[in-house]
């Protein structure tokens, strides 16, 4: 849902005229970009981009080097001591330095500053804050990975440099040269990235406040404000980054931040010689593969900016912040992919360019290399930044991974089809479009409650008058298996007689401001306060506020949406909280903005597990603001896009960045939350929400009501469609989860990632197979479209989904799809075998006990094809305890003969069958659809061989035609889901 009113700010002046402004709001007018700051009105992101300029155009050496006595290296941790030289008589800060290389290859670089550890500092105004370098970051991110690599050794040290060999194999090595500071890090003596290679590492160290004497005024020079001529040395200091005028203060919109550390960026260059294409850093609505910054033709003119806001209906193609960040990046070559986390969660902005390099006397090949260089500048905190050497896209996705979490198993509903608008008016309400869901035969798992249910915007409550029988309508919707999500926000409204508001006050569990007194600002309810989330009591409390007695009308089929969770504050600066607030431990809001979202998120999650003594249900909560490792605790969604088909087109770019960042779980709002919608529109964002990983229907409250049934005849037949496409194709959809949950894999795919040594692909994202079905979606996105041109990455035969038609195709050519209004393009590659269920039903719970239908596509070799499904109860933590089934399909094509085996290898007799796996026993393959079989399936018969028996089934051969694939069919196979069986045609 939506915020940040362009009227923001005004609000305090003007609150009795709250409740009119919002209801007037009009959903044309489109996000105020001068609400949120540029590089240039962000005092430390305007310094380091100044320091850039002056180290790239002066014969320019960096002021940081190692300590030559103070190296060290033991159990896989090098450390030492930069000295930072800051001034010209020489005098130097200290900053230790630590390099640990770790058993998965992964490295990190952690720079923090003595005095600050020491506590040796003073912060001005009284501040209550803490005086370290927010050191914390990794206590809410990191989840494993660290341990050390005890076989990384010094290779080679001398008075300038230590060379350390690490890696699998030992094939990766850090070249650490101490004067100026600078690391290579190389894959089997190639260099893939670089730090401060530029010389821009600036750690703004802590200094004291020299008070300059107020300039004398001149006679007749009246007013303050007449800024006095810059002299020439502040000229100067302005162009090497030292412009101090944002060292103290800064004001922005209004706010005054009162900063009592003063400057304290960082800064570092991180360069990746020899590509072209880095992608990741979400979320930005832009292209996959991210542009340059630094301006010029077709590029930004700012950098990708990492700082959680709500921003009202974003603009596009834009390197603009947004609700959620993930400083994961990945560079990407042929055959050769290279990543940095960069774990920081204060403001951040990544400048990004690139550069042909003539002689890199390291890059193989004829002919100059482009290379990408970053420039990543914090706020506050450590730099900690780890290196991932890969090779593959794989391998980053699962060293991230292991280091942040992968994306939880979630409940299979939360795979089906969401219904939310702002706002189903009443229970009734939301009884009525229930019915009409079914009368239409449109399938649905969850319907959605904004913030209009409640009583006065008070969470844990509900409307008296709109929602007297909450009870009732979560009955009604259980009766099909159906789920209820209600929206619960961190901002709790500060009003007499609201036990939450008085329990939080009195607790102590909010936010705190810069005073050390309970924030308060303005969201949805009016004057508000908001919970802490960093707090350990204050979470343990929150969990309490989810209990089936204390939030009254909440059922056991009711989930929860977590929104403005950035958190917005309509009258903060840059509608967030005031960057010097305080929260729990004394960490000012500047240091942990990005990982507030998270946190509070993550409470959510955990009350959900524990409203009821032993409760056995994944959680699912939705989030608006996300932040590495978000993954592990729900889903989230693109935020407030519009109802215009370019906003359409932006979500696919957006959801397989999401993808390959570690958090696939994402949608967009379907139809687009501002505005309404045209019919064609509405039906074809119904076909590409369809192909993402969480799919539902969202509508601003002023829009018209917008329920697939209301589109009228063609549109509403053909969203049906779309609708039980998605539900037919759950299994597999599951399947792809729990890879994710596995090993990091991203559930839609973009072709660098399935295809990473085909250039031409490298730049393509409005097209992605799914999991490992071999499906590949390219969704219509414009207007009037009627066909799609969709590039082939490979020699693998193609069928049509729908048709089983081939296309004369090629590796790196484009095929044309029919694609009228009725049709998705998607193709089918050949040597897959994905599961399905056939049978169109209300919702995912009804599909449970359904038997499956296998499609075995036949690849180019005729030979080989396969594909696994995973299944288990779709609820419960079970899984954990091997309830459930992952069974790999193979087709020997040569023998005819298709066999399912347990994908895991394990022995079923170790497996002690609980109430879930004894009931899949009546579950069966009851069909597989073989495309692309050859005249040699023709009239065969065909016999099923499982646990000691065989019986006889059907096929049906119907043989190639008009452009069309063959294919056999064969029925009546009754072979059991669980078991091990083959099938053989002969
Ligand atoms: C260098 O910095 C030190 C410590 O801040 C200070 O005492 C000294 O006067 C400075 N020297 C120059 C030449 O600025
Ligand atoms: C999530 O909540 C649990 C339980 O309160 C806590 O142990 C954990 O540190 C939290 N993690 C994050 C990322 O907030």
């Amino acid at each position: 849902m939506l915020l940040s009113n362009p009227l923001a700010g005004r609000w305090t002046a003007s609150l009795c005229l709250l409740s009119v402004l919002s209801t007037l709001l009009t959903p044309a007018v489109s996000v105020k970009e001068h609400d949120f700051k540029k590089c240039d009105q962000s005092g430390f992101c305007k310094r380091n981009r100044a320091f850039a300029d002056h180290a790239l155009s002066n014969s320019w050496e960096s002021p940081y080097n190692i300590l030559p006595e103070s190296r060290t290296f033991k159990d896989g941790q090098f450390q030492a001591v930069i000295l930072k030289t800051i001034n010209d008589s020489g005098e130097t800060v200290r900053l230790p330095i630590t390099v640990s290389f770790q058993e998965s290859g992964t490295a990190r670089v952690t720079v923090d500053e003595e005095k600050r550890q020491k506590n040796e500092i003073e912060l001005r105004h009284d501040s209550k804050a803490r005086k370290e370098r927010y050191n914390e970051a990794e206590q809410w991110v990191i989840v494993g990975g660290l341990a050390l690599d005890r076989e990384a050794k010094v290779a080679f040290e001398d008075k300038t440099q230590t060379t350390i060999k690490y890696g699998p194999s030992s094939n990766f090595e850090a070249v650490i040269k101490l004067s100026p500071f600078f690391i290579d890090f190389k894959r089997d003596g190639h260099s893939q990235i670089k730090f401060n290679d530029r010389g821009l590492l600036n750690v703004e160290h802590w200094r004291a406040k020299i008070e300059k004497p107020e300039p004398e005024k001149k006679e007749g020079e009246a007013t303050d404000e007449a800024k006095p001529e810059e002299t020439p040395e502040e000229k100067e200091e302005e162009v090497k980054g030292e412009d101090e005028s944002t060292w103290w203060d800064e004001a922005f919109g209004g706010n005054t931040d009162s900063k009592p550390r003063g400057p304290e960026s960082i800064a570092l260059d991180i360069s990746f010689p020899g590509y072209e294409h880095i992608y990741g850093i979400p979320s930005h609505a832009g292209p996959l593969s991210l542009k340059e910054t630094r301006g010029g033709e077709g590029r930004y003119t700012d950098p990708y900016r990492l700082y959680n806001a709500d921003v009202f209906e974003y603009i596009l193609d834009s390197p603009m912040t947004l609700y959620g960040s993930i400083p994961f990046m990945q560079a990407h070559r042929k055959g050769s992919s290279v990543g940095v986390f960069w774990l920081n969660a204060a403001e951040t902005w990544i400048d990004v360019s690139k550069a042909k390099e003539s002689k890199n006397p390291l890059t193989l090949g004829i002919g100059a290399k482009t290379s990408t260089h970053t420039h990543w500048i914090s706020e506050s905190g450590l730099l900690d930044v780890f290196v991932f050497l890969g090779p593959t896209p794989q391998d980053l996705t699962k060293k991230y991974g292991e280091l942040t979490g992968y994306t939880a198993m979630p409940q299979e509903f939360a795979l089906g089809y969401h219904q939310c608008r702002w706002n189903y008016v009443s229970d009734e309400d939301v009884k009525d479009v229930d019915r009409k869901m079914d009368k239409f035969k449109m399938p649905y798992d969850v319907i959605w409650l904004d913030i209009e249910y409640t009583e006065e915007k008070k969470y844990f409550t509900w409307d008296a008058h709109s929602f007297p029988d909450p009870i009732g309508m979560g009955k009604q919707l259980d009766s099909h298996g159906r789920k209820l999500v209600t929206i619960i926000d961190p901002h709790i409204k500060n009003v007499d007689g609201y036990h939450v508001s008085a329990e939080l006050k009195s607790k102590e569990f909010a936010i705190k401001n810069k005073e050390g007194s309970i924030f308060e600002g303005w969201c949805w309810p009016g004057s508000s306060h908001w919970i802490d989330s960093f707090s350990p009591a204050a979470r343990d409390w929150w969990a309490t506020l989810f209990k089936f007695d204390a939030f009254k009308g909440s059922m056991k089929n009711t989930w929860i949406w977590n929104d403005m969770n950035e958190p917005s504050v309509f009258n903060g600066p840059e509608t967030t909280a005031p960057k010097d607030n305080l929260h729990f431990g004394g960490w000012e809001h500047r240091d942990v903005h990005n990982l507030y979202g998270m946190t509070f998120h993550n409470a959510t999650h955990h009350a959900l597990k524990t409203r009821e003594k032993g409760e056995l249900q994944r959680p699912f909560v939705l989030t608006r603001a996300f932040f590495a490792g978000s993954q592990r605790v729900g889903a989230m969604w693109t935020g407030d896009n519009q109802a215009a088909w370019d906003h359409l087109h932006a979500s696919i770019p957006m959801i397989l960045s999401q993808g390959i960042s570690g958090f696939p779980f994402s949608g967009a709002d379907v139809g687009g939350f501002f505005g309404n919608p045209e019919k064609d529109l509405q039906t074809r964002w119904y076909q590409a929400g369809a192909f993402y990983p969480f799919f539902r229907g969202h509508a601003h409250i002023d829009a018209r009501r917008r329920e697939p049934y209301l589109a009228g005849e063609p549109y509403s037949s053909i969203i049906a469609a779309a609708l039980r496409l998605r539900y037919s194709l759950l299994p597999s959809w599951y399947t792809a989860f729990h890879q994710a949950y596995v090993d990091g894999t991203p559930i839609v795919k973009p072709m660098f990632y399935t295809h990473p040594t085909e250039e031409a692909g490298f730049d393509i994202d409005d097209q992605f197979f799914v999991g490992n079905t071999g499906l590949l979606a390219k969704p219509v996105t414009e207007q009037d479209k009627v066909s799609a041109d969709v590039w082939i990455p490979d020699d693998e035969v193609y069928y049509d989904y729908f048709t089983y038609d081939t296309a004369p195709t090629a590796k790196g050519k484009r095929v044309i799809v029919d694609a009228p209004l009725s049709k998705i393009p998607l193709l089918m590659q050949g040597g897959h075998i994905f599961a399905r269920r056939d049978i169109p039903r209300r919702s995912s719970a009804l599909m449970k006990w359904d038997d499956y239908t296998l499609i075995v596509t036949i690849g180019r070799d005729g030979k080989h094809a396969e594909g696994d499904l995973y299944v288990d109860d779709g609820e419960s933590y079970d899984f954990e305890k091997g309830q459930y089934i992952h069974r790999k399909f193979v087709l020997d094509g040569a023998a005819k003969s298709i066999s399912s085996s347990d994908a895991e290898g394990r022995d079923p007799s170790s497996i002690k069958e609980g109430g879930w796996l004894k009931k899949m026993h009546e579950v069966s393959v009851g069909k597989i659809i073989v495309v692309g079989a050859s005249s040699t399936w023709a009239n065969k018969a065909v016999t099923v061989e499982s646990e000691g028996k065989s019986w006889p089934a059907t096929l049906e051969y119907t043989p190639a035609a008009h452009g069309r694939a063959a294919f056999a069919t064969i029925k009546n196979l009754k072979a059991r889901i669980g078991a091990d069986w083959k099938v053989v045609v002969a």
